[in-house]
């Protein structure tokens, strides 16, 4: 459990908070390529951080962030014209190019403005089917990220962008919780399972199964964040072994899962997040829609399209569209269809934003318990002039997560041959955090 003033901390994100400040230090995926569909398409409004911009693309197809409210005197250039080399507010007529030049100011013919001033804009890259964006102080603008899902041809990878009604923590916590898996998406599918509990993992064509709810876990820092393992009881060819899934964390919000996602947790605001997801198969091509149609059925969006952009929809007067009735017949274990949905139900169940100080936390919470300190160090550290460990762009292509099985003593850490462990004080500096046993 987190005190008040830590649960503050940790969730707002606003300018000038402490973890603001420290999610301005990294480069952040906004929205997806295809949202600014084409050359001198309409502007955008975007909102990031509890803070509005409009993105566009000029003539040229170079995507741009403007702050949303124009320079002079503050209407929305959502509502601009666009004229190719630039964006014209409505109201005065101002003209701003994509790099921030000013072209015109037709109700002040003196150059003076044009000359002196630049628009605020900010750095963009696109890359991976999507555009990111930085949001800091320009001479600590770090290295632009390499993570193995921008290597891959298109076709092997999926994007979309769900926008969820929670505080952003809660999301990124379900993704880092690796024990509600076999639990809260008994229904789901991924790797052929066999019956409620028992999960096939088809390797080599080896069949493995578990029915272990209470995988044994384990953290080590790296230099991006942690890996965490969870490790299960199973079974191979009637043999006893371990099955371990591997995941990463990166701060400030990227969770790396075995089947080849990513996620990505970016704050809309302090009650509202981007779930940006990536799933990435270097070996096949990823069939976008039924990636879509599988995780994040239709009926529970009140926004959604082909490209995957989402809006999930539950709320507590639809009761997170939960089917009670399935769940009396057996048919469904949570009532509610599909993993993203399953997740986001839960999230957004705790409330806007979720009030850490009355949680009772137990050791299957470790890698939940291990993000919260490392974000609220590094914030803290940041406030006091500590600066944190940016990546290089090679770090970041490190990042990885894995699957497998564990035979004759074998070691997780094996199956992430990149994994760099730092200093380990996981366990030390959470013990005071987990209910005795
Ligand atoms: S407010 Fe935009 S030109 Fe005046
Ligand atoms: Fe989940």
């Amino acid at each position: 459990m987190l005190t008040q003033q830590e649960n503050e901390i940790l969730t707002q994100v606003g300018p000038g908070t402490p973890m603001g400040n420290l999610m301005r230090r990294y480069w952040i995926p906004a929205m997806l390529s295809a949202e600014l569909a084409e050359p001198n398409c309409d502007p955008m409004r975007v909102r990031l951080l509890g803070e509005n911009f409009v993105a566009w693309r000029d003539a040229e197809g170079r995507p741009a962030l403007f702050d949303e409210c124009c320079m002079h005197r503050g209407a929305s250039l959502a509502l601009a014209r666009c004229e190719g080399d630039g964006l014209r507010c409505i109201y005065h007529g101002w003209k701003f190019a994509a790099d921030g030049k000013i072209l015109e100011t037709p109700n002040y013919r003196q150059p003076t403005v044009r000359e002196k001033l630049t628009a605020p804009v900010y750095p963009v890259r696109e890359a991976g089917d999507m555009i990111w964006v930085y949001l800091g102080p320009r001479e600590k603008i770090p290295e632009f990220p390499s993570y193995r899902f921008l290597h891959v041809s298109p076709e092997h990878r999926g994007v979309k962008r769900a926008v969820i009604d929670c505080n952003w923590v809660q999301s990124l916590e379900g993704h880092l919780d690796s024990s509600h898996a076999s639990i809260l998406h008994k229904d789901w599918d991924p790797f052929g399972k066999v019956s409620a509990n028992q999960v096939r993992l088809l390797r080599g064509g080896i069949d493995i199964f578990t029915e272990d709810d209470a995988p044994l876990l384990e953290v080590e820092d790296t230099i991006f964040g942690f890996h965490t393992a969870a490790i299960r009881d199973a079974v191979e060819a009637g043999k006893r072994v371990g099955y371990a899934r591997v995941h990463a964390f990166a701060l400030p919000f990227m969770c790396v899962v075995p089947s080849g996602g990513f996620t990505f947790e970016v704050p809309i605001d302090d009650e509202h997040v981007n779930l940006i997801g990536v799933l990435c198969n270097p070996a096949r091509p990823v069939d976008r829609s039924k990636y879509l149609a599988l995780t994040s059925p239709r009926e529970y969006f009140s926004e959604w399209s082909d490209a995957g952009v989402l809006h999930y929809a539950g709320t507590p007067n639809n009761r997170w569209f939960q089917d009670r009735g399935r769940m009396r017949r057996g048919e469904s274990f949570s009532g509610i269809g599909g993993l993203t949905v399953e997740d986001a139900s839960v999230v957004v169940s705790m409330g806007p934003v979720y009030e850490r100080t009355k949680e009772h936390l137990v050791p299957a919470d470790v890698a939940v318990i291990r993000m919260r300190r490392l974000l609220l160090r590094a914030a803290q550290q940041l406030q006091q002039g500590i600066e944190p460990r940016m990546l290089t762009a090679a770090e970041t292509s490190c990042i990885q997560a894995a699957d497998g099985v564990l035979r004759d003593g074998q070691l997780w850490q094996d199956l992430v041959p990149d994994n760099v462990a730092i200093d380990q004080t996981a366990r030390d500096d959470h013990a005071d955090l987990v209910v005795a046993e």
